[in-house]
């Protein structure tokens, strides 16, 4: 096969059979790097030693003999295709193959082989191209395509008035943007406006989108890295890890993490905001008084506190919103991906009655903010939720899923941790329990080993098997995917 890829800070440039384009970005005078020798950009610090926080490692030899094993001439030649004119960046690119379809729990290449869909992106609770919401956006397609700004139209307001609904207490007003990164932007906005403060508190290792407002408060070296001067007065704090923690919890969450938030508010005096993920995707899953210990010192504090469900809202954890676990209810909520149906893009930013404060200014002001077909899939999806009891089948799987978890780091050596809410599921792999030293290497080979067997996840942290099927899914296929795993660690723990 004649796809290579190299690696470095572009992560995707392609060489081999189309070594002109590498020659061709090192001499073109609008790319900085021109002068940096490609072997330099390999060993280049900010490319090899940040963990892949994000995703998977989508330049690695494995990926290469995956490619080879699992892909055709014609998906080959839409790979090449895609490399030659998608802009090159770290994670999408390069690709690894080319669906041509996806429903229910499953996705299906150019070649008709079926994956089980473990990360989604996290957009899938429904599944994909659930009748009903495809049946929805397709009504509405017929009546109402767009709505031009200064009007409003009847599937908005239905939608906003059902997220205001579900949302408890007075979480009752809501502006919806065209994705979670640019609802993050409007709810640093309206922090802002509302206390007339600017600094922020938000976690290490989080991450709330790529833009530059969005890497500011993110605590990910991937994204913040080399870009330039981010946003002032963004302080950071170490997410609720205990496996890493610089309190030395030793694996029990003593807390000190969520007192140690209440610290930095005394001593900055002003901030506007702490922002961070209910629960991180990878998952971390904070102990059950972290947010009230948080939620009292904002109190106290005069900030403001916005949570980030972006991937896990609505339902993935088992409840609509993910604070609902916690007993505790912030000031703002930014909720997207799956809010769209699976089909299209669209979050939605839900706050407190009382702050609704500046009607003189733009907080989000996109095109599409009030785009009648995404809100038809939103009010779709939630009916389908609320309907098939899918938030029910999120609690059973998930705590079915999780004793299955226990019972596989059992039988297999390579498994450091198991963690879980609802059907947002992470197993944690390491080389040697005692010291934590991750299984990067391997986590990636279970990885293509899984794919392989038709089942797709992502690996984050480098070495965390994160796994998010929909909430459609049943126990049959769930152990199904387990086996697959199970056989997946066997193999690579023998070689
Ligand atoms: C926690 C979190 N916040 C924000 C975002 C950004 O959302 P979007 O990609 O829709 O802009 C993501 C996306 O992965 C996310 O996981």
């Amino acid at each position: 096969m004649n796809l290579e890829w190299a690696a470095g800070e572009e992560q995707s440039v392609v060489h081999g059979g189309q070594a002109s384009r590498l020659e061709k970005i090192q001499s073109d005078p609008g790319c900085k790097h021109k002068h940096m020798d490609p072997h330099q950009r390999l060993s280049d610090k900010s490319s090899q030693e940040i963990v892949p926080s994000e995703g998977d490692v989508n330049r690695s030899p494995f990926r290469e003999e995956w490619l080879q094993n699992h892909t055709g001439a014609e998906t080959r030649h839409w790979l090449e295709e895609d490399a030659k004119y998608f802009l090159h960046q770290s994670l999408s690119t390069p690709c690894l193959n080319v669906l041509q379809h996806c429903e229910g729990i499953y996705l299906e290449d150019l070649e008709g082989r079926r994956y089980m869909d473990f990360h989604g992106n996290n957009v899938h609770q429904a599944g994909f191209a659930h009748p009903r919401v495809i049946q929805a956006i397709k009504d509405q397609l017929d009546k109402l395509s767009f709505c031009t700004r200064r009007y409003t139209n009847i599937p908005a307001i239905q939608l906003a008035k059902k997220l205001a609904e579900l949302a408890p207490g007075d979480l009752n007003k809501v502006l919806f943007a065209p994705g979670g990164t640019s609802a993050i932007g409007m709810a640093l906005k309206l922090a802002r406006a509302a206390t007339g403060r600017f600094k922020t508190i938000s976690m290490w290792d989080s991450f709330h989108g790529a833009s530059l407002d969005a890497i500011s408060i993110g605590g990910e070296a991937l994204f913040r890295q080399g870009i330039g001067p981010l946003l002032p007065g963004t302080e950071h704090v170490p997410p609720p890890d205990p496996a890493h923690c610089p309190w030395g919890c030793a694996g029990t969450c003593n807390l000190k993490c969520a007192e140690y938030i209440e610290y930095v508010l005394e001593k900055e005096g002003d901030t506007a905001a702490v922002i961070a993920e209910t629960v991180r995707s990878t998952p971390y899953i904070p102990p059950p008084d972290y947010w009230r210990v948080v939620r009292e010192a904002c109190d106290r504090h005069g900030a403001l506190l916005i949570l980030d469900e972006i991937p896990h809202c609505l339902g993935r954890t088992g409840k609509m919103f993910t604070f609902e676990h916690y007993g505790i209810i912030p000031d703002m909520v930014v909720i997207g991906k799956g809010l769209g149906g699976a089909v299209f893009p669209l979050a939605a930013l839900i706050v407190r009655e009382s702050l609704d404060c500046v009607p003189e200014r733009a907080l989000g002001h996109y095109t599409h903010e009030k785009n009648p077909v995404a809100c038809a899939a939103a009010l779709a999806l939630i009916e389908v939720l609320e309907s098939e009891n899918l938030l029910e089948n999120a609690r059973r799987l998930g705590d079915y899923a999780l004793e299955r978890m226990h019972a596989m780091k059992v039988r297999h050596p390579l498994i450091g941790d198991v963690r879980g809410l609802g059907l947002l599921m992470g197993i944690e792999l390491l080389k040697d329990r005692a010291t934590r030293e991750r299984a990067t290497p391997e986590a990636e080979q279970v990885m293509y080993a899984a794919l392989a067997k038709g089942l797709s996840f992502k690996v984050t942290m480098g070495n965390i098997l994160t796994l998010t099927p929909p909430l459609t899914i049943t126990q049959p296929q769930l152990d199904t995917a387990f086996d697959i795993l199970e056989d997946c660690l066997r193999e690579i723990e023998q070689t």
